[in-house]
């Protein structure tokens, strides 16, 4: 297993990806499935829009579909046998039906554009993540019997003004996308360079999507990025051009603390997370808006990957084990009620058993309320790969992973025992996958809880719910009136 998730958020690219579906009145059907980050089903809803001006409406019956869309991952190896295996098996359904068009998206179009095209065969058209503008015109192309091609990385897309077409079954809880791309070069990792380099969305147009969202009913927003932290808006360009902008733009420039207060203000009953912070560019700025805004959801996602100063180091990190903790014990200062996640990495290059011990007591220190675990997979071209051996054998890597595993799972336990008798609000977004008679939501904490029905509250509604009982993924309670 190199890809793990404990707690209770499964955006993992190891499970099948998710058909994305609305009823749509266009002529022809698109189906398209969505693997990896959060950004990639942000990404199929901007597609979704770009190509429901060609005509094309979604399915969730691939039977019907005339053209399939695979938006890839490239994260870990195993991200990416994944989606082969499943374009082969699109490929075969394309035996029997010849007119049905497969393109495939995201990072593996950026990766592999040429295997996947020329050697294999297996598509006929290949979109990097800046070019969806370019599907109508590609598939144009596709249609006059040609293979269709464009993986060229931009530096001012963002896709600001497009609607994106809400996919999701849950109507309650949506992403907008803040910034794309990102510039900090961690070593073992292939983004930098399947998703370029990081611009910021204008504000405006990610107030108008948030806003346009609470007119739709939606009560819950995720601002989303690679790194939003490090967002930074100075009239357009890229994050690494900033120095050269002028004075008077660098003076109205808008931060990451500054658009979490203008959509807290904005929107004050809408709820509002956002992902991924990275601990080097997370300031006190960002945690004040936090405890300031009621309605900004009191828990943060911060990978730290190691806990071992060493290791960070030949990661890239741009932190040490000390700042980190002393990020950690801000963050329980300024927010005290504040849920913390995770992702690591172990068996990353020369991590020694020691390294290793440094994780499990970095753990200890932080009680982490989840966390997302991880086989170090060694990506082609990045700097790890060129410049470290990929030396822990694969059974250390396992057993470090199960050891890292096993410690998260009595966290989130601890953690989720903590909550019992105690009062939560929860936005509800559902019916419990278990049971219809049950609804499902989350905590400010990102905790779900499940709790039964009474009959007057509905998918959106805030309740209050007492927390009677947990597993170390959910907590379990009583609607209260
Ligand atoms: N900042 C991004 C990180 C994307 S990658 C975000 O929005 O989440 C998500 C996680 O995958 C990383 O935090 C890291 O823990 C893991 N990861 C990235 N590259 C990896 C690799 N080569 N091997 C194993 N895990 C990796
Ligand atoms: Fe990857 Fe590090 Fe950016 S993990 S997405 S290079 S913050």
């Amino acid at each position: 297993m190199s890809g793990y998730h404990t707690g209770n958020k499964v955006i993992d690219e190891t499970k099948q990806g998710e058909a994305l579906v609305i009823d749509g009145v266009g002529s022809r059907k698109l189906y398209i499935e969505s693997y990896g980050c959060q950004m990639n089903f942000a990404d199929s809803e901007v597609v979704a829009s770009i190509l429901s001006e060609s005509g094309y409406s979604t399915t969730r019956n691939m039977d019907e579909a005339d053209l399939v869309l695979l938006n890839t991952c490239s994260i870990r190896d195993k991200a990416e046998q994944t989606v082969r295996k499943r374009l082969k098996a699109f490929h075969q359904v394309k035996n029997q039906r010849p007119n049905l068009k497969i393109g495939v998206l995201g990072c593996m179009a950026e990766r592999v554009k040429d295997k996947l095209l020329d050697e294999e065969k297996l598509v006929d058209l290949v979109v990097g993540p800046d070019a969806y503008r370019d599907l109508p015109n590609l598939l144009e192309e596709v249609d006059s019997g040609r293979k269709a091609v464009n993986v060229i990385l931009s530096k001012e897309e963002t896709y600001a003004d497009v609607n994106p077409v809400r996919l999701g079954l849950n109507k309650v809880s949506a992403f907008v996308s803040i910034t794309r791309g990102c510039d900090n070069m961690c070593t073992f990792c292939v983004v930098p360079f399947t998703r370029g380099r990081e611009r910021s969305r204008n504000p405006q147009t990610i107030l108008e999507e948030c806003q346009q969202l609470w007119e739709n009913g939606y009560r819950e927003i995720t601002l989303l990025g690679q790194n939003v932290d490090s967002y930074l808006w100075y009239g357009g360009g890229l994050k690494k051009d900033f120095d050269k902008a002028s004075d008077l733009a660098k003076a109205s420039a808008v931060h990451f603390a500054d658009l979490l207060h203008m959509v807290a203000s904005a929107l004050p009953e809408m709820r509002i997370r956002f992902s991924t912070s990275n601990p080097q560019d997370m300031t006190d700025d960002v945690l004040h808006a936090i405890a300031k805004h009621p309605n900004i959801c009191n828990y943060i996602h911060l990978p730290v990957q190691s806990g071992s100063s060493r290791i960070l180091h030949d990661m890239n990190r741009g932190h040490t084990r000390e700042e980190y903790i002393g990020l950690i014990d801000r963050i329980r200062n300024i927010i005290p009620d504040c849920a913390i996640s995770h992702d690591m990495i172990t068996g990353f290059p020369g991590e020694t058993e020691e390294d290793h011990q440094d994780t499990l007591s970095l753990m200890d220190y932080v009680r982490y309320q989840f966390g997302y675990m991880f086989k170090y997979s060694e990506r082609p071209n990045t700097f790890a790969a060129r410049k470290f051996e990929d030396n822990v054998p694969d059974e250390i890597k396992t057993r470090r992973l199960t050891e890292i595993i096993e410690k998260q799972n009595a966290h989130s336990l601890e953690r989720n025992r903590e909550r019992i008798g105690l009062v939560e609000e929860v936005l509800i977004e559902g019916n419990s996958k278990r049971s219809d008679q049950h609804w499902f939501g989350r905590t400010s904490q990102n905790t779900v809880v499940v709790f039964a029905k009474t009959g007057d509250e509905s998918p959106g509604d805030l309740v209050h719910v007492r927390i009677d009982d947990c597993t170390s993924a959910t907590l379990l309670g009583t609607l209260q009136n």
